[in-house]
Parts: C-alpha cells; sequence; structure tokens
C-alpha cells in the first residue's frame, strides 16, 4: 500500500519534528526534508510544510537555498521563518522588527479552509524577530493578531495565503500545543487542501522498526543500557520483539547519581515486566564520583556522566563476553535535537546518549536506537501497544546523568555577569509590583529563540497570587536581560542575600538532594498528585542566604506533553506548608523556593 505523505522542511532545531509528529497524529505520513534536497526528493509529496526558526532570518543568508521548491504543483504552508519565506518569496516584504514572542490572539478575518471548525479569535504562540510587512500580489490578509484579551493590531499578517497558487502562511506556531487548536489548522492543510488520505499508525512505526532494527543487528545481538525509565523500558521491549528475548541483553548501571532506593525498585520491576532474561546489575557510583570529582561547569558534568557510561559499558561487556554486541540505547527526539543534533540545531544541553563517543559509536553502525524519531507521549503510547502496564509506562520522566544535572556546582566566586543592567531593571518592577526580587550570583541553563541561554535565576518573595507570580515572571524575561528563571521563595522572610559557596558533586550533597527529592515526590504521591505533574526535579543550589545554611532548595513542578516546552505546575497550599516544613528542616539547607518559570526560557533541568 502506498501512503499520501507530507514533506516537512527542517529550517529549525525543534520545529520541523514536531510538525511532522502532529502530521503523524493525523495518521498521514511525515518526512522531514532539508532545504538543500533537490526538487526531485519531493515528488513523492502532496504537501509541503516549511518549518520555522526564531533563530533565522528572512534577510540574510539563511535564505540562501534552492528555490525550485516553489515551482513545485503541491500545497505549501509556511510557518514563522517559513511564512516569511513564503510572502518574500511571492514578491512580499519582510523587515527586522515586530517582535512578539508567547501567547496572542488570533484574530480571523474571512472564511477560509485553513481555519475550518475555529472560533472567530484563537489563542496562539508566537517567537520572531522579522515580520511579514507586505504582500505580493494574489496573496490576502486572512488573520492578524493581538496580546491576549487585547485590540490593537500586533502583527497584521498574522496568517496570509494565496488559493490560486496555493501558498499559504502562519507567524504564529500551530504545532506546539500552546496553539490551543493548532492540530486543526494543521489537519486543515493536511486532510482538506492537500487532500491527504490517513493511512499511517503505530502498528506500522512498530513494523518499519522491527524491520529497520533486524536489518541493522543482522545474527548479532544488543546490549542495552536500562535506566529503568520510560525510554529504555519501551525500547528494551521493542527490541525483545524485534531480535528475539536471548538477543537483548541488559544492564542496569547504579551510576550513584539515581534517586533513593531506586536501584533496586528498578531491577525489580524490569523482573515483573519479564525483561530479567538477561539482565545484569553494576554499581558502579564510585566510578562516576571519580569522573565528577573537582567538575563545575554543567556540559563538563554531562560529557563526565556520558563517558562513564561508555567506559562501564565496556567494562561490563568485557566481562560478560559480550563485547561483540551493539550497543543499544532509548534515546527520544528531544535528546538528539537538544544535543544540537540537526544541521540547524544549537547545543542546548549534550544528553547522556550523545556524547562525543556515542556520536563516533553511531557513525561506525554500532548503535541501535529504536526510538529516536519519538517523543515522549508517542514512547507512551506505542509502550502501551506492546503491553507494559500503565504504570512503568507513565513514571515520570527522569534524566540520565540523574541527580548530577539537579545538583548545581561552583567555585564559590559570585558570578554576577550582567549585574550591571539587571538589578537596577528588577528594582524598577520591584518598586512597581512590590514583590521583592533577588537575582542569584549563579546561572543555570535555559534556551531563548532555540539557542542555550546560561542565565541567572531572580528569586521573588512576597505574598502574590500565582497568576500574578507568572504574569511578573514573563515581565521579567522581557525586560530584563541574562535572565532565564524566576523562583519563587517559599521560606518565612524575603531573602537580602545570597552568596555561593564552593561545591561539586559529593556523596554528601547527592543524599541532600536524595532526602529532599522523596520528600517532594513522597508529597505529590500522598497528594494525589502524581499522575497529573508530568515531571518535577527537586535541585539544590549551594548559596548561603543571609548568612546562614549552604543549600538553597528548589522544587521544579511543571505540566509538559513532550518536554519541547513546559509551564509551571501549582502545588496545593497545604503541600506547600508541608514541604516548608520537612525540607527547611534538613541540615544545611538555607531556603526553600519554586521554579516558576516556562520552557522557554527555562528548560526543565538546571543543567
Ligand atoms: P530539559 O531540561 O532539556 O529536559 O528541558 C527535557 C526532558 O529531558 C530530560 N533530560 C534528559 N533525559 N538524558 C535523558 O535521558 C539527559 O541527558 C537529559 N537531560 C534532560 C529532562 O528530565 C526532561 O524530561
Amino acid at each position: 500500500m502506498t501512503h499520501d505523505r507530507i514533506a516537512v522542511v527542517d529550517f529549525g532545531g525543534q520545529y520541523a519534528h514536531l510538525i511532522a509528529t502532529k502530521v503523524r497524529r493525523l495518521h498521514v505520513l511525515a518526512e522531514i526534508r532539508q532545504p538543500e534536497d533537490p526538487p526531485q526528493a519531493y515528488a513523492p509529496y502532496k504537501g509541503i510544510i516549511l518549518s520555522g526558526s526564531p533563530a533565522l532570518s528572512s534577510l540574510g543568508q539563511d535564505s540562501a537555498y534552492d528555490k525550485a521548491l516553489y515551482d513545485l504543483d503541491v500545497p505549501i504552508l509556511g510557518f514563522c521563518f517559513g511564512h516569511q519565506e513564503i510572502a518574500k518569496h511571492y514578491g512580499g516584504q519582510v523587515e527586522h522588527g515586530g517582535r512578539e514572542w508567547g501567547y496572542a490572539d488570533l484574530h480571523i478575518l474571512r472564511p477560509h479552509p485553513l481555519f475550518t471548525g475555529l472560533a472567530p479569535v484563537e489563542q496562539v504562540w508566537m517567537s520572531h524577530y522579522d515580520s511579514v510587512t507586505g504582500l505580493g500580489p494574489g496573496f490576502l490578509e486572512l488573520a492578524h493578531s493581538t496580546l491576549p484579551g487585547g485590540t490593537r493590531v500586533q502583527h497584521r499578517y498574522a496568517a496570509i495565503g494565496s488559493d490560486r497558487l496555493r501558498r499559504y502562511g502562519f507567524q504564529f506556531h500551530p504545532e506546539v500545543d500552546d496553539t490551543l487548536h493548532g492540530s486543526e489548522m494543521i489537519a486543515n492543510f493536511v486532510l482538506g487542501i492537500c487532500g491527504c488520505r490517513p493511512s499511517w499508525t503505530m502498528e506500522r512505526y512498530i513494523d518499519e522498526e522491527v524491520a529497520r532494527v533486524r536489518a541493522q543487528v543482522g545474527d548479532g545481538a544488543v546490549f542495552l543500557l536500562v535506566s529503568g525509565g520510560v525510554d529504555s523500558t519501551v525500547a528494551a521491549r521493542l527490541l525483545a520483539h524485534a531480535l528475539g528475548p536471548d538477543r537483548v541483553h541488559l544492564l542496569h548501571i547504579d551510576n550513584g547519581l539515581m534517586r533513593q532506593d531506586e536501584s533496586a525498585k528498578v531491577m525489580e520491576m524490569l523482573g515483573r515486566l519479564g525483561l530479567d532474561r538477561h539482565l545484569s546489575f553494576v554499581d558502579a557510583g564510585a566510578d562516576f564520583l571519580a569522573a565528577l570529582r573537582g567538575v563545575v561547569e554543567p556540559e563538563a558534568k554531562r560529557r563526565a556522566i556520558g563517558d562513564t557510561f561508555i567506559s562501564v559499558f565496556e567494562r561490563e561487556a568485557r566481562r560478560l563476553g559480550l563485547q561483540h554486541h551493539l550497543l543499544a540505547q532509548g534515546t527520544i527526539y528531544p535528546d538528539t535535537i537538544e544535543t544540537g543534533g540537526t544541521q540547524r540545531a544549537d547545543v542546548i544541553k549534550t544528553h547522556h546518549n550523545r556524547v562525543p563517543i556515542v556520536r563516533e559509536m553511531i557513525r561506525a553502525g554500532r548503535v541501535v536506537e529504536p526510538l529516536a524519531e519519538l517523543y515522549k507521549v508517542e514512547v507512551r503510547e506505542l509502550g502501551e501497544r506492546l503491553g507494559i502496564p500503565r504504570e512503568a509506562v507513565w513514571r515520570q520522566p527522569f534524566p540520565g546523568p540523574g541527580l548530577a544535572v539537579r545538583l548545581l556546582c561552583s567555585d564559590g566566586q559570585p558570578d554576577r555577569s550582567g549585574f550591571d543592567a539587571i538589578e537596577p531593571a528588577l528594582a524598577e518592577l520591584a518598586d512597581v509590583e512590590g514583590v521583592a526580587m533577588l537575582p542569584l550570583p549563579i546561572r543555570s541553563v535555559g534556551v531563548k529563540a532555540d539557542l542555550r541561554a546560561y542565565e541567572h535565576p531572580v528569586l521573588f518573595s512576597g505574598p502574590a497570587p500565582w497568576e500574578h507570580l507568572l504574569g511578573l515572571a514573563a515581565t521579567v524575561y522581557q525586560r530584563v536581560p541574562g535572565i532565564n528563571r524566576c523562583l519563587w521563595n517559599l521560606g518565612p522572610s524575603a531573602p537580602r542575600a545570597a552568596r555561593p559557596l564552593p561545591a561539586t558533586v559529593t556523596r554528601e550533597r547527592l543524599d541532600l538532594l536524595r532526602q529532599a527529592d522523596a520528600l517532594v515526590m513522597d508529597g505529590l504521591r500522598r497528594h494525589g498528585l502524581y499522575g497529573s505533574i508530568w515531571q518535577c526535579p527537586t535541585v539544590l543550589v549551594p548559596l548561603e542566604i543571609d548568612g546562614r545554611g549552604t543549600e538553597l532548595v528548589i522544587v521544579r513542578p511543571i505540566h509538559s506533553e513532550r518536554a519541547m516546552t513546559a509551564t509551571p505546575a501549582r502545588l496545593p497550599d497545604a503541600l506547600l506548608d508541608e514541604l516548608r516544613r520537612s525540607v527547611l528542616d534538613l541540615p544545611g539547607v538555607s531556603g526553600l523556593a519554586c521554579d516558576i518559570t516556562t520552557k522557554p526560557p527555562g528548560t526543565i533541568e538546571w543543567e
């Protein structure tokens, strides 16, 4: 059977794949293509979507690709950068300016098949610096945008189109979940305008992946690192399905960076799932601690952990006589993309399964990754199809480098880079808003316009309604340069001064983080929130507050679907009170705060 298919042209770090996923949700096959691909590569498609990227500009170099694409006789829809490219190619204008970032209201100006079934005003998500400021012949303005709830037009050409040319553009991103009915807009294009018939299914993905794994592994076998997390568990089940259980050897490494009693629970769970036919265990906590000794910089920590995984893996493979097995990993798509894994993506953070040595092994064909095209939601769907029980499939995600990326380190020198501009800008906002704002002299990893942002957090103190705090945080990111996170102080009084102390990854600090994390996770379970909150890292930051303590504890509850974006989750007051009583009492703790940052501009993890 042949399938109707859509080409998604990859102009941006993370967007193309997200678009492809949304198209696949419609049971239509979507394939990623590069702008450099020759026009004949586009022959099999019934439609083309041009992805966007806020990091690109239609006004320079990024626009240099073969425009023969536009001669194809199929409908083309562009988002953000893709929208600007279409406008420009057909005689419109693009200018630098008119930046919008975050939610906007889309006012639909005329009935159009792209907006069938939608309301006259729709919530959309914007992220752009350049703007379309004029249209070429035959193009119509289909919608404009205002700020949420506003009436003044922010962006005149938020959606444009020419039905004669079958060329359309959206300035906003319908592929992100924050555009409330973005999936419907994509469906209107794919099923309506392009006329694709749905035929792609998860079963088909399983069949294709099984065939691919069999072809790659031949009559060999694989050795898979399993953490107990969703990804590696589903990968193990899929590989066993493809190769038979005797050709899949599993290894669980206790890296000493796991949660309290986690490794024992993981071994037990893998047994319950019947994945223990060839399951080995190694306690390598000492290797990881040795590799992390004295390391402060976040990317250096990630590399040390990734390299240690491989050296322990190789040692165990030799010990078990499995050195000819291929390395299998439960890598999912965001791991690749955040490590700068496509041509135009920035390195936001190096995921542990993408350190240089693993990339070398991939080039040599020594790595099998059956989930590398999927997001977490799809991995979960696949896991359920493969018969993995719900409680294993719906565990909250936990990163491969474990607690190490939640244990910030410092050389003890206050990092006040950019404070000259940050302090006065915050003082101005704090005066107006009546909330105290203390910038912290350390930095954490975040992401702004698809680029890594290693910047300072701000600690808010004072009684304010949750919605107000979130609004204030959004204002801070917009107005104050160099800030990528906002925290809400849960301690009894507003801190006046924070000082970093020298700290690296040590067993003692890990033990303290494990205790704080166990209190938080236990609280989530007792309050029935484990399933509704997507993930909840607890983080230690080596800060003395007002001359007391050595570690500021941060709780980061979030809602997300694909981890590409996230919003802070509000914890109930009763749980916050319990955490105040229990966490603030742990030895050495200087304070407690809740991270109220969206992603972007913060990432979910702090490093
Ligand atoms: P960030 O912090 O980038 O995280 O917003 C997105 C999701 O990925 C998880 N994460 C990792 N998972 N290896 C993993 O397997 C890693 O190196 C890694 N780093 C982050 C993170 O917990 C979140 O769910």
